[in-house]
C-alpha cells in the first residue's frame, strides 16, 4: 500500500493532521485498536487556551499562560515553543468547534475551568468527558473526509528507513511494516511522510490513568529507527487516581478523578482530615502536579496509610452530579457517593513529558518522519507539563507539521529512486506456547518500574532497574525473533524499550527538577539545565 501521508495513531494529534492533510494528498491513518482507543478519548479535564479579550477570565493573557507553563516546566521549557503554541490557542478552539466539538458554556461564553498550576480559569471543557467529545467528533469527521482511510486493528511493527535498510544516503523514512491483527499478515505501507501520533507510555507502570493502548510504541519505534529521544525521565504522575483495592477490571484500577475537581474547590486531605499539601506549596491542592504528587507520596510514606483523600463534601449538594457527571456516576458504580464521602486517591503514571525529539513543527532527526502529541518532545512541557496543555499542543503541532511538509518538501512522492523494501519475515514458531512468559515479563516490568523508577528515585534503584531491564530485554528479543509476531509480543517489546529509555535518561540527570526527583541529588543543579538527549547513532 502506498500513500502520501501515513499517520500512525488516531488521537487528536493524528486526526488533526490527517483531516487537514487529506486536502493535499492521500492519507492513511492506522491505529492498533479501535479509533476511539486513544489517550485523547480518556482526557477528562479539557484544553487550556487564552480566549480573545472579553471571552477570557478577568486579566488573563497569553503572557500569564506562558508564565504558568514555564513555571511548571521548571526551567526546561523552550520559551519560543511555549509562546507559539499558546498564541495558537484560540485558533485551535475554532478548529475543534468547526469539527463539531461542543464545549460547555455559561450563557453565551465558554465556561472556563481551572487546574493545578494555572493562575487563571482557562480550561475549556465538555463536562468531565472533554477528550471523548473531541475524539468522537474528530473520528466522525475523519470517516467522512475524502482521501482519508482509517484502518483499525493495524499494529505498526517498525518504521522502514534508508538507514535501517543500509542504504547510505541521507536517512529518510520509507514507510512501515504493519501487522493486520485479524489475519496475522504483515504488510508494507509505503510513504515518504510518516506521522507518529501514538501517544504515551503509561502502561510501563503498574498503576496508570492511561488506557491499555499506551505502551510507548511510537518512542520505541522511532528509537529503533535511529531518531533522537529526549527527556524521558520526566514522567508525570497524576495526583488523584481513584484508590480502589478491591478493583478487578483495568478501568476500575486506573480511574482518574480530574484535576478540574480540585479546580472547583476539591481539597486533598489525609486520614485525619488535614490539608497536608499546604506544607509543600502555598497553592496547596492546586500546585503543579509534580509538587502535589510528591506531597501525597510523602504523606503516604509518613503515615503508612494506603491513600489520601480528595474531599468535595463541602460543595453544594448536586454540584458534582451536575459539573462532573461521569466521575460522579463512575464513583457511584464503585460504591462511593463523593457528595457524602471523601474520595480515596493515590498518584498514578499519567503523562510522558519527553519523547521523540522534534522541532516546533514536529520534525524529527529522520527526514520525512514527524512526531506529534504525547509521543513528541517539542519543548513545550520541559520538566513538567502544565495541566490541559497537551490537547492544545497536539492540534497546534499537527497544523504546523502539515505546513512544514507542504512548504519544505512539497507533497510529491520521492518516486523511483526509492529503494526496494524487503518483505517481512516472521520468526519460526507459530503460536507462542510460552505466552505465560510474556505476561510474567509484562507484570515484572511494570512492577519494577513502579518500585524503582516512580515519583522518588535514587541512583541505586535506577541501577537495579537498569540491570533487570537488560535481562528482560534479552528475553523479549529472543521471543520476538523466534515467534510469529503478535500484538502482545510487540507491546512488550516496546514497553521494555521505553522503560530502558526512561531509566537511561533518569540516570543521566543528577539533580532533582520537575518530575525527576532523586534522594541522591535533592536540589536543582545549573549544570543540568538542559534536555537529556539520547542519540542512537
Ligand atoms: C485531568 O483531568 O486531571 C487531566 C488533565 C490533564 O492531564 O491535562
Amino acid at each position: 500500500m502506498t500513500c502520501d501521508f501515513l499517520v500512525i495513531g488516531s488521537g487528536i494529534a493524528g486526526l488533526s493532521f490527517a483531516i487537514r492533510a487529506a486536502a493535499h494528498g492521500s492519507v492513511i491513518v492506522i491505529t492498533k485498536g479501535k479509533a476511539l482507543d486513544s489517550n485523547t478519548a480518556w482526557a477528562q479535564g479539557g484544553i487550556a487556551s487564552v480566549l480573545r479579550p472579553g471571552f477570557c477570565d478577568d486579566g488573563d493573557s497569553i503572557e500569564l499562560h506562558v508564565a504558568d507553563t514555564l513555571d511548571a516546566g521548571a526551567g526546561l521549557c523552550r520559551e519560543d515553543v511555549v509562546r507559539s503554541i499558546i498564541e495558537e490557542g484560540a485558533a485551535t478552539i475554532d478548529d475543534l468547534t468547526s469539527y463539531g466539538v461542543s464545549f460547555d458554556k455559561d450563557d453565551d461564553h465558554f465556561a472556563l475551568g481551572k487546574e493545578g498550576g494555572h493562575s487563571k480559569r482557562r480550561i475549556l471543557h465538555a463536562r468531565d468527558t472533554t477528550g471523548l467529545e473531541i475524539a468522537e467528533s474528530m473520528v466522525e469527521v475523519a470517516r467522512r473526509t475524502p482521501n482519508l482511510t482509517l484502518l483499525e486493528d493495524h499494529f505498526t511493527i517498525d518504521l522502514i528507513t534508508t538507514g535501517k535498510l543500509g542504504v547510505t544516503t541521507e536517512d529518510r523514512v520509507l514507510g512501515a511494516y504493519v501487522l493486520e491483527k485479524h489475519t496475522g499478515e504483515v504488510k508494507i505501507f509505503r510513504s515518504d511522510r510518516v506521522l507518529l501520533a501514538t501517544g504515551g507510555c503509561g502502561k510501563v507502570y503498574l498503576y496508570t490513568t492511561n488506557p491499555d493502548s499506551a505502551t510507548g510504541d511510537g518512542v520505541a519505534m522511532a528509537w529503533r529507527a535511529g531518531a533522537s529521544v529526549a527527556n524521558m525521565e520526566f514522567i508525570q504522575f497524576h495526583p488523584t487516581c481513584f484508590y480502589n483495592p478491591a478493583a478487578t477490571g483495568a478501568e476500575a484500577r486506573s480511574f482518574l478523578v480530574s484535576e478540574a475537581v480540585r479546580g472547583e474547590g476539591g481539597i486533598l486531605i489525609n486520614g485525619k482530615g488535614e490539608d497536608f499539601t499546604r506544607k509543600a506549596d502555598p497553592r496547596g491542592s492546586l500546585a503543579p502536579r509534580d509538587i502535589v504528587a510528591r506531597a501525597i507520596d510523602r504523606e503516604i510514606k509518613k503515615t503508612g496509610a494506603p491513600c489520601v483523600y480528595l474531599d468535595v463534601t463541602h460543595k453544594p449538594s448536586g454540584f458534582m452530579r451536575e459539573r462532573f457527571p461521569f466521575i460522579y456516576e463512575k464513583l457511584r458504580s464503585f460504591g462511593l457517593d463523593c457528595e457524602k464521602q471523601p474520595i480515596p486517591v493515590v498518584p498514578a503514571a499519567h503523562y510522558q513529558c519527553g519523547g521523540v525529539l522534534t522541532d516546533i513543527n514536529g520534525k524529527t532527526s529522520i527526514r520525512g518522519l514527524y512526531a506529534i502529541g504525547e509521543v513528541a518532545c517539542t519543548g513545550l512541557h520541559g520538566a513538567n507539563r502544565l495541566a490541559s496543555n497537551s490537547l492544545l499542543e497536539g492540534n497546534v503541532i499537527a497544523r504546523r507539521a502539515l505546513d512544514s511538509i507542504v512548504h519544505h518538501y512539497g507533497v510529491e512522492r520521492n518516486g523511483d529512486d526509492a529503494p526496494e523494501i524487503p518483505d517481512w519475515h516472521h520468526g519460526d514458531v507459530t503460536a507462542p506456547d510460552e505466552l505465560v512468559v510474556i505476561y510474567h515479563n509484562w507484570d515484572e516490568l511494570r512492577r519494577l518500574m513502579w518500585d524503582y523508577v516512580s515519583i522518588v528515585r535514587t541512583d541505586n534503584r535506577l541501577r537495579r532497574a537498569g540491570t533487570r531491564l537488560r535481562n528482560l530485554k534479552k528475553e523479549v528479543r529472543e521471543f520476538y525473533w523466534g515467534h510469529r509476531v503478535t500484538a502482545d509480543i510487540l507491546e512488550l517489546r516496546n514497553l521494555v524499550a521505553v522503560a530502558s529509555l526512561i531509566v537511561d535518561c533518569a540516570i543521566r540527570r543528577r539533580e532533582s527538577r520537575g518530575l525527576h526527583h532523586t534522594l541522591d541529588y535533592p536540589g536543582l543543579d545549573e549544570r543540568f539545565l538542559r534536555d537529556t538527549v539520547l542519540r542512537r547513532f
